[in-house]
């Protein structure tokens, strides 16, 4: 994306309607975000109500990355069996049952139900939030909507954020679950006001309709447009989840597939959903960790604005080996920082800035650059399925770190635990640079034909 396009989309230029719609659509990355994030301030005072172990913490915590793994497996199907606009809606009632669910919980079975049923939705809004926004926005600007969505997954972490700061000094944890019913509600009236995606109304037959959507959201080129879909829906209908495992596509299934797990095993949701839990083992009190924690999430909505910006101009590879790099270089800091005497005292601000840059190196490489990859690396016929599989990759490995976390700093200690993640960010290192391909400026159509010709990505 460029910056300008960077800038048309911030300014709401060119037709109001459709930037309505996809900020509308864009809550479901800020749901994710915002439910995602917000169980690191409510851990703190959640240990104080019951009396946990290690795996049961993790359970707790990792309850919502279950519950996505399972919503995302599925919520492409249902996206188009029901439409995406229905889907979003359920969602948006999921997100709402969920978080009652969690702040009225008596018992930790009850919590872990309501984590579930929460990510059951944050799962359904991962796959249906970016697909609903491709589909109503025009080719211009997809891109740049694309990655708006990873800025609002990011704006949500640092919302729930504030939120934490704001109820910790009442240790009010059933209030911080809780507020997540609020965006749900407004994503539950918005999408009343939002029309069906005109790609899917035309699959089934609705072609009247789709193209009145068309006519609401485009400027012109409508006729060509709906030719263009009916292309695309002839050559979607012979291919299924088998046609991924043709040769030709394997070098970028690797690639999605490893991204997604380099993704998470490089632990940044030790850090997203534990940092204030880390941070008090540094000497910090509860709300002063809360506190830094939005420091955390400030960092990471701001790099990834950055990233925006430099991803169409220094490109994807450059980025995530900077990024990788970066991450590699702080966890061996992290790892080194915990292991010596001295946390409470001037070592504790080391691991804290650490942390800070760690996340930052996160938020220019691997956190937009894995998405908006692998919505380019795959050939239109296979996009959904591939795009899905490589989704569920990604809430499953991000669902063994954050249930493993508790238990690893408990077994072998935090200084091992940032070790083992410097050792596989090292691993992911290799892995970029040998394997992932750069995109920047090409057509999919290029992409897609290196892929045909047997080319491997990164040559
Ligand atoms: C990842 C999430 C992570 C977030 C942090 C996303 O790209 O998929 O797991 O919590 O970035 O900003």
């Amino acid at each position: 994306m460029s910056t300008a396009t960077i800038r048309n989309v911030l300014r709401g230029d060119g037709d109001r309607f459709v930037y309505i719609v996809s900020a509308l659509a864009a809550l479901n990355g800020l749901l994710f975000g915002f439910d995602t994030g917000i169980i690191s301030g409510a851990f703190l005072f959640i240990q104080d109500s019951f009396v946990m172990s290690p795996l049961v913490e993790g359970i707790i915590v990792s309850g919502a990355m279950a519950g996505a793994a399972a919503g995302a497996a599925v919520g492409g199907q249902l996206a188009d069996r029901l439409g995406r606009r229905r889907l979003i809606l359920i969602a948006a009632i999921v997100f709402f049952v969920g978080s009652f669910t969690m702040a009225v919980a008596p018992t930790v079975p009850v919590l872990v139900a309501g984590r579930l049923i929460d990510g059951v939705a944050i799962g359904f809004a991962s796959i249906v939030g970016p697909l609903y926004i491709s589909e109503i926005a025009p080719p211009e600007i997809r891109g740049g909507l694309t990655s708006l969505n990873q800025l609002m997954v990011t704006t949500g972490i640092l919302l729930s954020y504030f939120v934490n700061y704001a109820f910790a000094d009442a240790g009010a944890w059933r209030w911080m679950l809780g507020a997540g019913m609020v965006p749900a509600v407004v994503l539950a009236i918005g999408i009343l006001k939002m029309p069906e995606s005109p790609r899917w109304l035309f699959e089934h037959g609705r072609t009247d309709e789709a193209r009145a959507v068309l006519k609401r959201t485009r400027s012109g080129g409508v006729e060509q447009e709906l030719d263009e879909i009916q292309e695309t829906v002839e050559t979607q209908s012979e291919t299924g989840i088998r046609d991924l495992l043709a040769p030709w596509l394997r070098p970028a299934l690797v690639v999605g597939l490893g991204l997604a797990v380099f993704q998470q095993i490089t632990g940044i949701n030790a850090v997203i959903y534990y940092a204030p839990t880390i941070l008090e083992s540094t000497g910090l009190g509860n709300v002063a960790s809360i506190l830094a924690t939005v420091g955390i999430g400030t960092i990471n909505v701001v790099m990834t604005v950055v990233a925006i910006m430099l991803v169409d101009r220094v490109g994807r590879r450059r980025l995530l080996l900077v990024g990788v790099g970066g991450m590699v270089a702080t966890l061996a800091v992290l790892g080194t920082v915990f292991y010596l005497p001295g946390l409470e005292g001037g070592l504790g601000i080391i691991a804290t800035i650490s942390l800070m840059l760690f996340v930052s190196f996160f938020a220019i490489g691997l956190g937009p650059v894995f998405w908006l990859l692998i919505s380019e690396i795959y050939p239109l016929s296979v996009r959904g399925s591939a795009m899905g599989l490589v989704t569920v990759a990604n809430w499953g490995a991000n669902l063994l770190v954050s249930l493993t976390f508790p238990v690893l700093t408990d077994g072998v200690g935090t200084s091992a635990t940032f070790w083992l993640f410097g050792l596989c960010s090292l691993a992911g290192l290799v892995f970029v640079y040998r394997y992932v391909p750069e995109t920047k400026g090409r057509t999919l159509e290029a992409i897609e034909d290196d892929l045909r010709q047997n080319i491997s990505l990164a040559d």
